[in-house]
């Protein structure tokens, strides 16, 4: 191939950061200013994951990009929002190398946050690179909305002392983060962007900086990895979400991080109960500028390139495992070899469970989840005897209580960041069996601390 026949794929970008740092928000604020003045843009949406068509970035970030002679040579981005870390492991499971760049957010008012500092060790550990958007800008004291406008531009007019603020809060976060071993600088300051992180100030509700924000990502991926997100035919292929949809039943929601998925494809995905084969029914994304997970608003596609997030029908899809690598049978595959494949992602984490049949019981939203908090558990020396994955029925409780005549300490259920049923409640509450659950493990640490600690007393 010669450098015209190069074809490029969206960059996949994570977004993540503390709670309520305003992750969503900038996602909204991405998509609504393209909805603002009625001027419809196709914007696709995905539980999670949203495509941002280049045609959209190049409207949205117009009078900056010119300003800085863009040339825009990707097709789009592909931005995941994540609700906090355990969902980024989630994203990021077996290192499949999901994202190619993250966008880390943190609020100028707070600076570095817990979930801030666990997702710098999470990026370091993946060596993935990022920058970071210090949003919330509108809120220093002072400060003068300049709606939708460029950072410097908004800079430039504002009050000294919020000027001041500013640039105090800057150095903050770059202390902080020096602090962390980090260099970090405000992006325009940024000479070098392999030793030192960009800093984007923005606002998701005022709007400043976003167009630095989509421009900085899509410049870092021109620049500096351009050969990473050159399209190929190798399929690649996570699988984020099990949902069961109203007329379509078990669906799979997937990030294709690069390949072309077909209807009617034979693929095979890791099941709770061994490898899954099946077909695609059908390739779903929501259509442009739509958010609604109602079945009569999905695009109906024939084929499907990377990179995209896609909702996919298809039968036997109920015991499927969320984290896991989807495989594209071949007519010259080995299907075998594919099973053994699926078969050993999931394998690979529940052998870390207890042989002795002595422990607690986990569950977990996802396989790469439940692997961290089993990581975590084997860290603090906690014992796992049973492990599942999705809400908690009863039938996982009485699977505990057996615990109650072995170690009854270990006659505990942790639920990490998964629904509980109502009968599983009743049926603890019966059995005398407890439930422990948070959505971090962050917390967890501290509740089974108390709980192990209360027992040793
Ligand atoms: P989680 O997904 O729960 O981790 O939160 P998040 O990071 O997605 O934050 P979210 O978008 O839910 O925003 C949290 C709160 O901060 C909401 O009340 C937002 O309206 C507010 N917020 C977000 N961005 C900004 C901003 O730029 N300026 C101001 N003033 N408020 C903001
Ligand atoms: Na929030
Ligand atoms: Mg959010």
């Amino acid at each position: 191939t010669t450098f015209a026949d190069k074809q490029y794929r969206s960059p996949i970008i994570c977004i993540l950061g503390h709670v309520d740092t305003g992750k969503t928000s900038l996602l909204d604020k991405i998509r609504n200013t393209n909805v603002q003045g009625g001027e419809a843009r196709g914007i696709t949406q995905q539980i999670g994951a949203s495509f941002i068509p280049v045609e959209a970035i190049k409207e949205q970030t117009k009078s900056f990009a010119e300003k800085i002679k863009m040339d825009f040579k990707l097709p789009g981005l592909l931005l995941i929002d994540t609700p906090g870390h355990e969902s980024f492991n989630n994203l990021r499971s077996r290192g499949s190398g999901l994202c190619d760049l993250a966008i880390l957010v943190i609020d100028i008012m707070h600076g570095l946050e817990a979930q801030t500092l666990e997702s710098i060790n999470l990026l370091r550990m993946r060596k993935t690179p990022f920058i970071v958007a210090l949003n919330k800008v509108d809120r220093i004291y002072d400060w003068k909305p300049c709606v939708n406008t460029d950072f410097k531009e908004a800079y430039k007019v504002q009050s000294k002392s919020a000027a001041q603020e500013f640039d105090y809060k800057v150095k903050d976060t770059i202390a902080a983060l020096a602090g962390q071993e980090l260099n970090a600088e405000l992006y325009w300051r940024n000479k070098d962007h392999r030793k030192y992180v960009s800093l984007v100030p923005t606002s998701a509700h005022t709007g400043e900086g976003i167009s630095d924000l989509m421009l900085v990502v899509m410049q870092l991926m021109q620049k500096l990895m351009l050969d990473k997100v050159e399209f190929t035919n190798q399929l690649q292929c996570t699988l984020l979400e099990v949902k069961v949809i109203e007329g379509f039943g078990t669906t799979i929601d997937v990030v294709l991080v690069n390949g072309t998925l077909n209807e009617g494809d034979k693929i095979v995905v890791s099941g709770f109960n061994g490898p899954i084969e099946t077909s695609i029914r059908s390739l779903l994304t929501p259509p442009p500028l739509r958010e609604s997970r109602v079945k009569s608003t999905f695009i109906n596609h024939k084929s499907i390139r990377a990179a995209m997030g896609i909702k996919i029908v298809a039968p036997g899809l109920e015991k499927a495992v969320p984290g896991t690598s989807l495989h594209v049978v071949g007519p010259n595959d080995d299907i075998e070899k594919i099973r053994a494949e699926a078969k050993r992602e999931v394998d690979s984490v529940l052998n870390d469970v207890e042989t002795s049949g002595i422990g607690v019981s986990v569950q977990a939203s996802t396989l790469g989840s439940l692997e961290a908090f089993l990581n975590f558990l084997k860290k603090i020396k906690v014992p796992v005897a049973n492990v599942a994955i999705g809400p908690v029925h009863k039938k996982h409780v009485m699977n505990t209580s057996i615990m109650l005549d072995k170690d009854p300490k270990y006659a505990i259920l942790l639920a990490f960041d998964v629904k509980i049923e109502e009968s599983a409640l009743h049926a603890a509450n019966e059995m005398k069996v407890q439930i422990l659950s948070d959505e971090t493990i962050y917390l967890f640490e501290e509740k089974l601390k108390k709980h192990f600690g209360a027992i040793k007393e």
